[in-house]
């Protein structure tokens, strides 16, 4: 069976979240099961990765957007290296840039996407068994390949479509129809929600069957899915919800070479606690007391915006007797309101950016996640800051409801219900009690460590998918 994963992220090569990770791990782990090939597709970026490596020009060739004329090269990386065959579709002034996000004109940019991929496959005469389509930037895939004339090759490939995260959608106005490949005009309402072309509503309505990044997360989307929740409804009976899984090749304490001290079940109490002491003298926090840490986007659906008033509070309430240490970058707000209490706190601190290394060292760390998510389709922070024996401590919502029990429960986490100061803060102290408690809070690292994350389940279930 042949997969093509689309994707405008994937780890190693590209990566601003989860969807790296997933897209950069999955295919790996699928080429592990008998008879399956999974590749990835992905647009060309000026990184690292593309000058470190070898590629080879597969293709090379043109598409029309709207007036102008677009080169279109594709690359493929020679050995194969991350596990799966990875194309890079290169366009240049659209898919040529830096990173994968933040342009006036994305639009055009994952429109050609879109349109590079699906014209080099039908010119080259490739037909995949399923092409597997990540996020709205990919969501006009199963559109046009039944409803492109130019794509007529395709028709009748099957599509997956996996939300990864449904607050984005991609919505265009429909002046931008000019500059997609034509179908018969009186398609139109596949591509349209509320007046507008919505890539996201589109692959919901043209896929063979979508899924989203938890069970957990798919039954929320009834209920709040920024304006789709009547299509979900609509579609409901090829619905899927497939939890994603971790690399625990790249994930893994015993071997990774992002951590000061590397560690395994045995001896993670000694380990953690040394790596723990490095990262606090690095940024003068106190290494005997706990240390809670927020990996993250500073954006307002991982609660982002209540850090501060957190930061400001549990200190406060404890007398200090606590750490809290954040590592991301985001909304200038809370950016700003968190330098200022770096700079008044001494048990607080932050570090803004974007840095894989230190990542990993403070989930090796830290004795607590937060995740003040107000939504999180599947999260993936608190399954690597459980591998490395930290204690997550959760709002009960979308994945990290699937992933994170409570302790009162049987469960090796912490959970709060709702995105409030007051509920967070409260969440802290009931993790203050537990640290305090030395043998209590050496058998939830060991429990943590225990739990089993591994991408080769949810792998086998979407090939069961793919199947069906
Ligand atoms: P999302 O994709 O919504 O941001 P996920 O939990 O799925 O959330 O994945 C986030 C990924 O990005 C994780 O691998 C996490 O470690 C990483 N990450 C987020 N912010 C940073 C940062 N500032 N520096 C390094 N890694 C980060
Ligand atoms: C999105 C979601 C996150 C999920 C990731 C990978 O970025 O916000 O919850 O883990 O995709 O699927």
């Amino acid at each position: 069976m042949i997969v093509y994963h689309l994707s405008t992220e994937c780890y190693p090569v590209a990566k601003v979240g989860g969807l790296a990770d997933v897209v950069g791990a999955l295919p790996k782990y699928q080429n592990k099961i008998k008879g399956v090939d999974a590749k990835v597709v992905m647009p060309w970026y000026n990184k690292a990765f593309v000058y470190d490596h070898e590629f080879d020009v597969v293709f090379d060739g043109f598409i029309h957007q709207g007036q102008n004329m677009l080169q279109v090269q594709v690359l493929k990386e020679k050995t194969d290296v991350l596990g799966f065959e990875l194309y890079m579709i290169k366009i240049p002034g659209l898919l040529d840039r830096d990173n994968p996000y933040g342009y006036q004109d994305e639009s055009f940019q994952f429109l050609a996407f879109q349109h590079g991929v699906l014209h080099w496959l039908s010119s080259m005469k490739i037909r995949p068994d399923v092409l597997h389509c990540h996020d709205y930037h990919t969501g006009l895939v199963p559109f046009m390949i039944e409803n492109c004339r130019e794509f007529e090759f395709l028709k009748g490939v099957k599509t997956i479509g996996t939300i990864h995260n449904g607050e984005y959608q991609g919505m265009m106005s429909w002046e931008m129809v000019n500059y997609m490949p034509s179908f018969d005009s009186y398609k139109w309402g596949l591509l349209d929600w509320n007046g507008y072309i919505n890539p996201l509503a589109s692959m919901i309505k043209c896929s063979t069957a979508f899924t989203t990044v938890s069970q957990g997360y798919l039954e929320e989307l009834f209920v709040s899915f920024r304006g789709l929740e009547s299509l979900v409804r609509d579609e409901f009976s090829k619905a899927y919800g497939i939890i994603n899984g971790i690399d625990t090749e790249v994930w893994d304490p015993e071997t990774d070479p992002m951590l000061n001290f590397n560690f395994n079940s045995k001896n993670a109490i000694q380990q953690k606690k040394k790596n723990k002491e490095k990262l606090c003298k690095e940024y003068g926090l106190k290494p005997e007391l706990p240390l809670f840490a927020f990996i993250g986007r500073f954006a307002t659906e991982k609660g982002a915006d209540l850090l501060p008033d957190v930061v400001w509070n549990s200190i406060k309430q404890s007398y200090g007797a606590l750490n809290i240490m954040i590592l991301g970058s985001g909304n200038s707000y809370i950016e700003n309101k968190l330098k200022e209490y770096d700079y008044t706190y001494s048990n607080f601190a932050l570090d803004v950016g974007y840095k894989e290394f230190l990542s990993h060292q403070i989930y090796a760390s830290a004795d607590f996640l937060l995740m003040p998510s107000r939504v999180e389709p599947c999260g993936l922070n608190q399954m690597y800051s459980m591998r490395y024996g930290t204690v997550p401590i959760v709002r009960y919502t979308g994945g990290l409801r699937d992933t994170v029990e409570d302790i009162s429960t049987g469960g090796a986490g912490i959970n709060f219900t709702y995105s409030g100061v007051d509920d967070i803060v409260h969440a802290m102290n009931r993790a203050l009690a537990i640290y305090n408690q030395k043998g209590v809070m050496e058998n939830l690292i060991h429990a943590n460590m225990s739990f089993d994350f591994a991408w080769e389940k949810s792998a086998e279930k979407y090939i069961t998918l793919y199947n069906k």
